[in-house]
């Protein structure tokens, strides 16, 4: 999608689709309030061609809703959209990446294929829009091209009929008092986020048997090569050779080999401390193994490795936006399989020594399905081998995840307060929701083994948490952030905004998180 700023007036940008942000102004409550519905233009031109639609009352602005008109009058637009925000009170600059999804999927599918959006004007008639704190005219810019990527993808590759419906022009609108170079690189940073974002995407949405560990460590190794990243992919081989005891234990049921995906971020400059280390689920299909899962829904099971492919997709976006500072991502990729060589209930697993010449933990697995902890309590270590100060994991971890937060926000963890809220400042920047759950020692008594260490679950309450808890003996006192993203990663119905399918939650906050170092 050809991308840029303008500095035009709105009424004078020829393009297909003008499409206008509105909200609701009002502030009165009562029997008698009724919706106010503004324009965030001060074009004098668009606010003419609006007016009767706007007297009608039939348009209320509401969050995401529309109204078209065409052949709008003293317009060098061929169609006028106006985009509701909702509560004029209440808009923030995630309402602008929304709006902006909404107009662009309003023309995706009516063969519509440029679009312009109009920024709003910190002097438009109605005193501005409200932007939230840490907000600009530059980070409403970005946020509005984010969210047209986001919009732009459909998960539709394996559709034989598959008509090429992408956009292929937006054009941002930007306001007449703009400061240019902010606006040009806001966009370039919004295209540079939205594409990575959607490079995840892609991933999570492929088949099983489509990404197999091999191929997804293909596929990272491809879109290394391509912004210049080293990346080395390693299997069967290599674990043995780090006796990565709990990755090998989920992947020794497949007959397709694992993948230990490592990719490297150096820019020339950056102090030798802090190491960043992005940790990620690469589960490429979770059947639960010998503790199999019921048919129903298994199907999804192709997205355990959003986590993995989240970490790629942050990647993808730091060697282009090269902040100052070290990352290292680790993706562990594996199918969890039931078969003759698959672990088993009761066995006992030994992970990765967290240094040469200490020994690895045991583990007691109780539950094969519980493997996302498994390949992540090497893959964390692995991190802190390699020197990682710093780490952050991303995992399809637990149903129990959704069922305390639902399908909308993420669950965020953490073992340090101080690196805990740069994530919760990344928010800001990223618009995507998480809330922070409780790791504590009764959580940890609860995966005491028995005959081992550890085990692998600890019973059905606090199932996040206990899975966290988990991961935590492995993190050890390192600053660490585990996002279980199992109730987020996949939409389950389709949102004006975006599809239906792999969501890329947790690549921009993982992003504006690894930028705030
Ligand atoms: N991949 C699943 C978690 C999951 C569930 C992701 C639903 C996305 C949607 C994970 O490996 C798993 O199976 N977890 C078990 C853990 C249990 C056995 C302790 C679960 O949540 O049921
Ligand atoms: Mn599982
Ligand atoms: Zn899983």
């Amino acid at each position: 999608m050809r991308t840029e700023a303008c500095f035009a007036p709105p009424s004078e940008v020829a393009t297909e689709l003008l499409a206008v942000l509105a909200a609701d102004a009002q502030t009165t409550k009562g029997p008698d309030a009724r919706p106010q519905p503004s324009l965030l233009t001060a074009d004098p031109a668009v606010q003419a061609a609006a007016s009767a639609v706007l007297s009608t009352g039939e348009f209320k602005a509401g969050a995401n809703e529309t109204v078209l008109l065409h052949a709008p009058s003293g317009l060098a637009a061929k169609r006028l959209l106006l985009v509701g925000l909702g509560k004029q009170s209440k808009a923030t600059v995630h309402k602008i990446r929304e709006a902006a999804g909404t107009a662009l999927r309003f023309a995706k599918p009516r063969g519509i294929r440029e679009l312009a959006l109009a920024l709003p004007s910190s002097k438009s008639p109605l005193d501005a829009i409200v932007l939230d704190a840490a907000t600009s005219q530059a980070a409403a810019a970005r946020a509005a091209v984010e969210g047209a990527f986001i919009a732009d993808f459909d998960p539709d590759t394996y559709k034989s009929d598959r008509k090429d419906q992408s956009i292929q022009s937006f054009t941002l609108v930007a306001p007449a008092d703009a400061d240019r170079q902010a606006m040009e690189s806001a966009v370039s940073e919004g295209v540079i986020i939205g594409e990575s974002q959607n490079f995840a995407r892609a991933l999570v949405n492929e088949p099983g048997n489509k990404l197999t560990p091999t191929m997804l460590g293909q596929r990272a190794a491809e879109m290394a090569r391509q912004v210049g990243l080293p990346c080395d992919v390693h299997s069967t081989e290599k674990l043995r050779e780090l006796a990565m005891g709990a990755f090998w234990s989920v992947a020794q049921g497949s007959a397709e080999p694992p993948a230990l995906i490592v990719l490297r971020y150096e820019p020339e400059g950056a102090a030798d401390h802090p190491v960043l280390a992005l940790v990620g689920k690469g589960i490429t299909f979770d059947t639960g193994g010998i503790s199999i899962k019921p048919a129903d829904n298994m199907e999804k099971m192709k997205y355990d490795m959003a986590g993995g492919a989240t970490m790629l997709g942050a990647m993808r976006a730091i060697a282009l936006l090269k902040p100052n500072v070290r990352v290292i991502a680790i993706v562990c990729a594996a199918e969890n399989m039931p078969s003759g060589t698959a672990q088993k209930p009761g066995d006992l697993q030994t992970a990765m020594p967290p240094a040469a010449g200490k020994p690895g933990k045991t583990i007691e697995i109780i539950n094969t399905d519980a493997e996302g902890r498994l390949v992540l309590a090497d893959g964390l270590t692995y991190a802190r081998r390699l020197g990682a100060t710093h780490l952050i994991d991303a995992a399809t971890l637990t149903g129990a995840i959704s069922v305390a937060l639902g399908k909308s926000t993420a669950g965020v963890f953490s073992n340090d307060d101080s690196i805990y809220a740069r994530f919760a400042a990344a928010l800001q920047a990223s618009g995507e929701k998480f809330w922070r759950l409780p790791l504590g020692e009764e959580y940890a008594d609860l995966i005491k083994s028995d005959i081992g260490d550890i085990k692998n679950t600890g019973g059905r309450y606090g199932g996040a948490s206990i899975a966290a808890e988990f991961l935590h003996t492995f993190a050890e006192e390192t600053p660490w952030i585990h996002l279980d993203i199992a109730g987020v990663a996949w939409v389950d119905d389709a949102k004006p905004y975006i599809a239906k399918g792999p969501s890329g939650v947790a690549v921009r906050s993982i992003l504006e998180w690894v930028r705030s170092f």
